[in-house]
């Protein structure tokens, strides 16, 4: 998303404040369900997708999953991330300009509820709709041995990110495709992203996402695509400032867009090339607030400090190439071959989960 050369500075100084963090922890190795060293494989499939989930999928760029994650998961991930909001302090120690209070990554190799679901929960999911073939086909197919095709049908996890989004001080970002920061993976490979609430979202109160049905600008895409990408005059790449640098970009986004009321535990599942921006705060008059929101709820505490929260986990097929901003174990320009980016599908590797359980360090 943000390509400022502020933001990268900063994130530099943010990746600091992780690696203190990092080493602390790297002391506990994440634990699997059961308590296992390593994820069940092949992992087992959590949610039906149904046909016509995936036909959405790929005639408008996303589908909305409810209820993708439930139960004792989902209530640990919830915990997990007010703990997250609360202890995290990235962005006031970097300086970030405010587009989200609380942003972190990695979560995936720190902690092991966001493990498990990385691990477990969802490369199954990710395999229906990257399309790796017959999911169950595969795993009971033995005869598989080519390996042009092997490597067509793995799934690596290619990045993860916690955002806390405030009322009071955070603008979120503009309409945008994910850049290299975010997406750090060459412009020719697809991948998928699971966005999943950890908050209740409800449009009338904003703080959510907005996702730009596909279908309905194919003809802008490139052009507004561009808008944002462009260095020009400013010397960085003004990813989340569409409404800014091309008012008409931004004009059709919005017409062609849909927001949802969504439940925690509730996904929007959408292609790496699908716009989308985070849905500004709206003041809501008092007697008109849902719920969940009211003054007893602890997103809005007394300091009025309302947010929500939000969990993204992106997958990428095993022949994409990495660029932009990776990792520096792994060659630029050359498919993922890094436990920094591991396989998840149709099983982890050893070799990778053995730096993993050690300790990736940053
Ligand atoms: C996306 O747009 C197409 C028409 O281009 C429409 O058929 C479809 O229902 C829209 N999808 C959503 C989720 O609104
Ligand atoms: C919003 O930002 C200001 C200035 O950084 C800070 O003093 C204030 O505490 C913030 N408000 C909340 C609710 O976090």
């Amino acid at each position: 998303m943000w390509q400022t050369a502020i933001i990268v500075a900063a994130a530099v100084i943010l990746e600091v404040v992780q690696l203190h963090q990092s080493k602390a922890q790297s002391q506990d190795a994440i634990r699997f369900r059961g308590g296992a060293k390593h994820p069940k494989t092949p992992p087992l499939p959590s949610v039906t997708i149904t046909p016509t989930e995936l036909t959405e999928y790929h005639r408008d760029g996303f589908v909305l999953k409810k209820g993708l994650l439930q139960g004792e998961e989902l209530s640990k991930l919830m915990d997990s991330a007010e703990e997250i909001y609360a202890t995290a302090n990235h962005q006031k120690d970097a300086n970030l300009p405010n587009f989200f209070k609380k942003l972190t990554f990695d979560l995936w190799r720190r902690k092991d509820e966001f493990a498990q679901l990385a691990f477990e929960n969802l490369p199954s999911v990710a395999a229906e709709f990257l399309g790796v073939g017959d999911a169950y086909e595969m795993i009971n197919n033995e005869d598989n041995n080519n390996n042009a095709h092997e490597k067509e049908e793995t799934i690596r996890i290619l990045k993860d990110g916690f955002f806390g989004f405030q009322q009071k001080n955070n603008t979120g970002c503009g309409f945008h495709v994910d850049d290299k920061i975010f997406w750090p993976a060459s412009y020719e490979t697809t991948g998928v992203n699971f966005w999943i609430a950890l908050s209740p979202m409800r449009i009338q109160e904003g703080g959510g996402i907005r996702v730009v049905n596909q279908s309905k600008v194919e003809p802008i895409f490139e052009e507004c695509r561009q808008a944002i990408t462009n260095v020009g005059e400013r010397g960085y790449s003004p990813t989340c400032d569409m409404e800014e640098v091309s008012p008409e970009c931004h004009e059709k986004m919005l017409e062609a867009s849909v927001v949802f009321d969504m439940e925690p535990g509730d996904a929007l599942i959408w292609d790496r090339w699908t716009f989308h921006r985070s849905e500004p705060f709206r003041p809501v008059p008092e007697g008109e607030r849902s719920e969940e929101h009211q003054c007893d709820d602890p997103s809005a505490g007394a300091d009025g400090d309302d947010y929500r929260l939000r969990y993204t986990i992106r997958y990428v097929p095993g022949k994409a190439k990495a660029w932009g901003r990776h990792h520096p174990s792994q060659v630029t320009g050359e498919t993922f071959d890094s436990p920094y980016y591991p396989q998840v599908w149709p099983s982890v590797l050893k070799s990778e989960m053995k730096s993993i359980q050690k300790g990736l360090e940053d």
